[in-house]
């Protein structure tokens, strides 16, 4: 399972990724004319956000292919742009004033060349918005469901060689640091706690919209997963899910999110 799986779904259950967006659009203050590069765009639900905000170009990237077609058919008539490519790959030379990324950065598997590349692709004086799911314990809730899947007796011997894809620092100004060390100058720069309730089923689907498709990918095992494996593990996710619920019935799902504001200064 990964993102291409997740595509035709996508939209409808990414309720943590679509709020935490609105936040990241408001710090990044897009301009009636500015370009922008939405990276790591998946169904492109932010690029149309922002053609309704600016008159310049919109451009969306991401590398898999079906979040990519699901995002062609849901922009017909509006003029957005779309490739199929990967942060690590795009190679565009002072073509944007804005880049905003929101939960795309930690799947990125390079970050640090993914940086230059934003850096080289935005003009002097341009920005870069990241809002990404921060800290190894970056969902206390996801982390305990998988905690029961690595004791539990159907799952734990494969789920030993699972390797985390994941790219996640743990404090602001490790991310600062790393953001410098690509040319920005970091002006904001927040790990914070957002909170919100919901049912079981929803935190479930919550799940499957982003971290299956790390936890449940075969690419990130070095053993071959079965159906059953893959039917094992949403069982237990999904039980540790309606344990987690409070006497309301409801699950306090937590996030600890980046939002981070860079600028390429200088130039002439
Ligand atoms: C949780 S989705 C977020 C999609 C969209 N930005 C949103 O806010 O709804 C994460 C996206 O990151 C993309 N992605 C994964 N690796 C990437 C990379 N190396 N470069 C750019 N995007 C990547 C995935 O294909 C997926 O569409």
């Amino acid at each position: 399972m990964d993102f291409s799986d997740i595509a035709a779904e996508y939209e409808k259950h990414a309720i943590v990724q679509k709020s935490a967006s609105e936040k990241l659009l408001k710090l990044l203050n897009i301009g009636d004319n500015d370009d922008v590069l939405d990276l790591g765009c998946g169904t492109g639900s932010l690029a149309r956000k922002i053609r309704g905000i600016t008159k310049g170009k919109v451009v969306g990237v991401d590398p898999s292919p079906l979040m990519i077609k699901e995002a062609i058919e849901k922009s017909i008539g509006l003029e957005i742009t779309y490739e199929v490519i990967s942060a690590e790959e795009v190679s565009y030379k002072e073509r944007f004033d804005v880049i905003v990324c929101n939960s795309a950065f930690q799947w990125f598997r390079d970050p640090r060349k993914a940086l230059r590349n934003c850096y080289e692709a935005l003009r002097y004086g341009g920005r870069i918005g990241i809002q990404a799911p921060a800290r190894n314990n970056y969902c206390p809730n996801f982390i305990r469901a998988v905690e029961a899947v690595r004791e539990d007796e159907r799952t734990r011997d494969t789920f030993l060689y699972f390797k985390n894809p994941w790219f996640f620092l743990e404090s602001e100004d490790e991310y600062k640091k790393l953001f410098e060390d690509a040319g920005f100058r970091v002006t904001f720069s927040v790990i914070e706690k957002v909170v919100s309730r919901h049912t079981p089923e929803e935190v479930l689907k919550i799940f499957m919209s982003g971290a299956a498709a790390g936890y449940l990918n075969q690419k990130y095992y070095n053993v071959k997963i079965s159906g059953e494996y893959i039917d094992a593990f949403v069982n237990i996710v999904k039980e540790s899910f309606e344990k987690q619920a409070e006497n309301d019935g409801m699950v306090k799902l937590e996030f600890n999110r980046l939002y981070l504001i860079g600028v390429k200064e200088g130039g002439k």
